[in-house]
């Protein structure tokens, strides 16, 4: 586990399209790496990145923006690890309530988030497109 790396962008693009239907472009991970108030961290096995999460934050607040594992790597606790990094700097910062927005037919992640304590705070009618989807915003309590 450590900081993302401008160098580590490629590797994350690959994982990134298999992941998402609207995956981000290397404009938005470079906007993040250069972003004051945001942390992105990378999960590395054998000198590959296999998983990232990026998160910015605002006085007692977080969002994570990004999260994603390789699919080869799924299920191993990757995501967890992620996660507690995460919050453990965000936790540094001050931030005590941490938020984010997951497509409502992703339940596999939203499976995943209800471990760390994260509950339905609103639904963002049709939010994503590709294909049009309500967000559900979610919302823990560091
Ligand atoms: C969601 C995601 C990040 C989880 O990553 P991961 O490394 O596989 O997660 P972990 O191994 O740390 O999972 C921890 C626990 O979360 C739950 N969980 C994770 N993935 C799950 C799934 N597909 N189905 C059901 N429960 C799941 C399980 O309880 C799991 O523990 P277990 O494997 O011992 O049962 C990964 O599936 C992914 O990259 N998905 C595509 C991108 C995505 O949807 N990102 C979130 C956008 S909001």
């Amino acid at each position: 586990m450590r900081d993302m790396k401008e160098d580590d962008i490629p590797s994350i693009l690959e994982i990134e399209q298999i992941s998402f239907s609207t995956p981000w472009s290397r404009e938005s991970f470079l906007n993040e790496l250069y972003e004051k108030y945001a942390l992105s961290k990378v999960a590395v096995f054998e000198g590959n990145v296999i998983g990232y999460i990026c998160a910015d934050y605002q006085h007692h607040e977080a969002h994570i923006l990004n999260l994603a594992v390789h699919p080869d790597f799924r299920r191993r606790g990757v995501a967890t690890l992620l996660m507690h990094e995460a919050i453990r700097e965000l936790k540094k910062k001050g931030c005590v309530f941490l938020y984010l927005k997951v497509r409502a037919s992703n339940t596999d992640a939203q499976k995943f988030y209800e471990i760390f304590g994260f509950k339905v705070e609103s639904v963002r009618k049709k939010y994503y497109g590709d294909p049009d989807e309500d967000a559900l915003q979610l919302m823990a309590r560091l």
